[in-house]
């Protein structure tokens, strides 16, 4: 059993809503400017002290009770996530305790930002493949607002709070087909959170602790970079465009969604869109989208799938799935 495959998805949201109009009032923007350059009309929010790792754990359960399998069945769970709840240990470890999986099975987290559920996604299909585990648990989760500078209107209108998990089991026959991770540390300037741990906190500065994004070129790199690896996708499987019944993308702009289906020759309506809902909510944003297709009866068993993102890093990467 050599292959993965998706037992099943869940996703969670926050309850609180943050409209576009909400924004007006925080920035100098408008619901017209945010729904035409980016496509977003809301975003959630996690409440004070709702956490990722509380997130996480909704998303997770979800999928268990999706996938039908017993929590003691998970032998590694993977969490990729750019606003853990803590320095150490992971949201992964524990979530682990949270679960009670008490079968001491490995737990972490990988951090590549808007790209971080491709990343693990690959580590995970790449531990299956080795034989090292048989069921994983793979969830993006964040609470990005908590690392948004809410008076730059430049990023705190883009993003939102989520998680989106997925089971997956070791199988004859694929699932995943092939995952792509690439990453380019030049462009590291362009969109990061410039201060962190090792630089010391006393040190940051206000804005130094939160998201900030030359938006207009990591739109340009995102086009580029989504295509290409598309490309690559199908030409290491031997498949064609048409081949694919379903593209869920990261979902950070509706301009970048339409452009990479463009490249695909892929209708919109073969296109998974949350962002008028969630916002871009980083790792989460793909399963997040995975799951809502899969619960409104969109994408059904046997149907191919191209997930892709993109995110700080740069990094970028994708997965080709039969569900
Ligand atoms: N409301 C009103 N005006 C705004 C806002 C706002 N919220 N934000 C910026 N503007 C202004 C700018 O100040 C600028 O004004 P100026 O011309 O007077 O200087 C004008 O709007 C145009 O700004 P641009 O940056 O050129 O706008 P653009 O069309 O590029 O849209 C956006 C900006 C939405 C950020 C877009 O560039 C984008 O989506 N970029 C990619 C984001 C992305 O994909 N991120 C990926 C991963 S995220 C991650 O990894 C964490």
């Amino acid at each position: 059993m050599k292959h993965a495959k998706i037992l099943g998805t869940g996703s969670y949201l926050p309850e609180k809503v943050l409209l576009n109009s909400d924004l007006e009032k925080l920035v100098d923007t408008s619901d017209e400017w945010i729904r035409e350059r980016t496509g977003i009309h809301q975003r959630h929010i996690a409440a004070e002290g709702e956490t990722t790792l509380d997130l996480a754990e909704n998303a997770a359960r979800n999928a268990i009770d999706a996938a039908g399998v017993a929590v003691s069945d998970i032998d590694l769970i993977v969490i990729a996530t750019t606003t853990p709840d803590c320095v150490f240990p992971s949201v992964a470890s524990m979530l682990q305790a949270r679960l009670g999986i008490i079968n001491e099975c490995p737990a972490f987290d990988v951090q590549a930002v808007c790209a971080g559920f491709a990343y693990a996604l690959g580590v995970a299909d790449n531990f299956i493949r080795a034989g090292s585990a048989k069921v994983v648990l793979v969830i993006g989760a964040e609470t990005f607002s908590r690392i948004l500078n809410w008076k730059d209107r430049n990023t705190c209108v883009l993003f939102g709070d989520g998680a989106g998990a997925v089971v997956l089991g070791a199988s004859d026959e694929p699932g995943i087909h092939s995952t792509h991770l690439h990453a380019d540390g030049r462009y590291k300037d362009l969109l990061h959170v410039p201060n962190g741990v090792s630089r010391g906190y006393d040190v940051m500065q206000q804005e130094e602790a939160f998201v900030q994004m030359r938006g207009n070129e990591v739109f340009r790199m995102a086009v580029k970079k989504m295509g290409e690896v598309v490309e690559e996708a199908l030409a290491q499987n031997n498949m064609q465009k048409s081949d694919v019944d379903w593209l869920v993308p990261h979902q950070a702009n509706i301009r970048i969604i339409k452009a990479t289906a463009r490249k695909l020759q892929m209708d919109m309506s073969q296109v998974v869109l949350t962002v008028q809902n969630h916002g871009n909510t980083s790792a989460a944003s793909i399963p997040l989208a995975l799951d809502v297709a899969v619960r409104d009866g969109r994408i059904k068993r046997g149907e191919r799938i191209l997930l892709e993102g993109f995110g700080g890093g740069f990094t970028w990467g994708a997965a080709l799935i039969t569900y």
